[in-house]
């Protein structure tokens, strides 16, 4: 099929890229000439594993097509929107500028029978809205939402092979029917794969997505909790999760205390959910959301904390060597990460703040040029007063700590995602403190 991929940014390029992948033809547009000039070469504007190898393969086979100007959106059926909806400035709200200016910037080259799909998270009932204007065009186009679930780090693998799909589709009979022929079209090789698929209502649709990730979000807070509980009663959190976890009801995904969530999705995502149930006068029903982000953001503050107590109150001019930039591993994407978070808040107090990740320096080092950044983990530690650890990369997971140790000045280890070997870092002589563990 022909498809047109608007906004190439994380959900853009990946979508477009998975989708010549998957035999498509597929124009990738964005207003970005830098970032557009980038995909054509195949190269891969932020870091994502498995991303240039498909990128490469399919611009070179002419499947792949990049542009900056929407009229080459023109000739494709079915038209992805997946430009991005930031958080407003001063407001909790999603700011729907660029959704709204890829649809309007489109709809002049719909055709009949076109179909334009919604993938970026929008506050509900913004399809409702984008649908009218659609129909209003006079082009014989429709609109349908198919919310998008992947990951960073698994973004290639959650598109190719999705853990479901679903489709918000228009209330008219007619055009519910050819959206989703046109959809399963899209998304034959998923479905070939069995892969469940829930057809329902734009509003539903779109409910799904931040709802999803308002779930993921409370579950992580709901440990975090339970965290600060362990503190003050000598209760080990990581214990705690995994014998509730062991209740196939609960399970142990996202069930990781630590230092907290971040990235692009999960904090935006919750704060615009409450900013729109309160629109619709239904804010006390998401009230806990706001609870579930001070929560968070309460882990970030226990962190520095724990640094300041291991410090002995005294910040200034020490060197802290803080192992991981990035919100998550896998990935170099500093959006609202807990651990820039804390390394910014250390330097803010003094600290001699010397930074490592794998991935993730050239991204920290442009928004936050005042911290040290130092590629390699040894540099990062010579010396250091105090280690700080808050993205668990499998570099700072299996680090040798007997190798480590003679590098730095004082050999203390803050353990914010609770992921090293307490006992083998004992055992080689540091002091190691983590979160929610005696
Ligand atoms: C999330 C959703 O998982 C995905 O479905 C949606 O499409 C986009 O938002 P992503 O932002 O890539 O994906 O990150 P995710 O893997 O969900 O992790 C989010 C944050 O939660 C990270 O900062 C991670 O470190 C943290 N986390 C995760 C925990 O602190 N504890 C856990 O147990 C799990």
């Amino acid at each position: 099929m022909k498809l047109s991929v608007i906004g190439c940014g994380y959900l853009g390029a990946v979508h477009a890229a998975s989708m010549a992948e998957l035999g498509h033809d597929v124009i990738g547009i964005d207003i970005d000439q830098a970032k557009i000039d980038a995909l054509a070469a195949g190269k891969a504007p932020f870091f994502e594993p498995g991303l240039p190898e498909i990128l490469t393969s399919a611009t070179a086979t002419g499947r792949l097509r990049f542009s900056t100007d929407l009229a080459d959106a023109a000739g494709s059926q079915v038209h992805f929107i997946a430009v991005g909806t930031p958080q407003k400035r001063g407001s909790y709200a999603a700011d729907l500028t660029y959704v709204n200016a890829a649809l309007e910037g489109l709809l002049p080259y719909l055709s009949d029978g076109d179909l334009v799909v919604g993938k970026s998270t929008v506050p509900v009932g913004t399809a409702a809205d984008l649908a009218a204007k659609v129909a209003a065009s006079g082009s014989g186009a429709m609109l349908a939402w198919n919310p998008e679930f992947l990951r960073e780090g698994f973004a290639v693998q959650d598109t190719i092979s999705p853990d479901r799909l679903v489709y918000g589709l228009p209330p008219e009979p007619a055009q519910a029917e050819a959206s989703k022929a046109l959809l399963d079209a899209v998304y034959e090789s998923a479905l070939g794969k069995d892969t469940p698929l829930v057809v329902t209502d734009y509003a539903t649709a779109e409910l799904v997505k931040v709802s999803a990730n308002a779930f993921l979000a409370t579950k992580i807070s709901f440990i975090n909790a339970m965290a600060e509980i362990a503190e003050v009663t000598g209760a080990d959190v990581t214990q705690l999760s995994t014998a509730i976890g062991l209740d196939d009801r609960i399970g142990w995904k996202f069930l990781k205390a630590g230092v907290g969530f971040g990235g692009g999705c999960l904090p935006k995502d919750i704060r615009a959910f409450t900013a729109r149930a309160e629109e619709l006068g239904r804010g006390e029903s998401v009230a806990f959301l706001k609870e579930v982000d001070a929560i968070n953001l309460r882990r970030r503050q226990r962190v520095v904390d724990l640094a300041v107590e291991a410090l002995g109150g005294q910040v200034n001019g020490k060197k802290i060597a803080v192992l991981g930039l990035a919100f998550k591993p896998h990935s170099d994407d500093i959006r609202d990460s807990p651990a820039l978070d804390v390394a910014v808040q250390l330097k803010g107090r003094g600290a001699n703040v010397v930074a490592t990740d794998p991935e993730a320096i050239h991204t920290a080092s442009r928004v936050h040029p005042q911290l040290t950044y130092e590629a390699d983990p040894a540099a990062a530690l010579q010396d250091a007063d105090l280690v700080v650890l808050v993205t668990e990369w499998d570099e700072f997971r299996y680090m040798d700590p007997s190798w480590a140790l003679p590098l730095v000045k004082t050999p203390t280890i803050i353990d914010g995602r609770n992921t090293l070997d307490a006992t083998a870092w004992r055992a080689a002589g540091w002091t190691y403190i983590s979160l929610g563990r005696p």
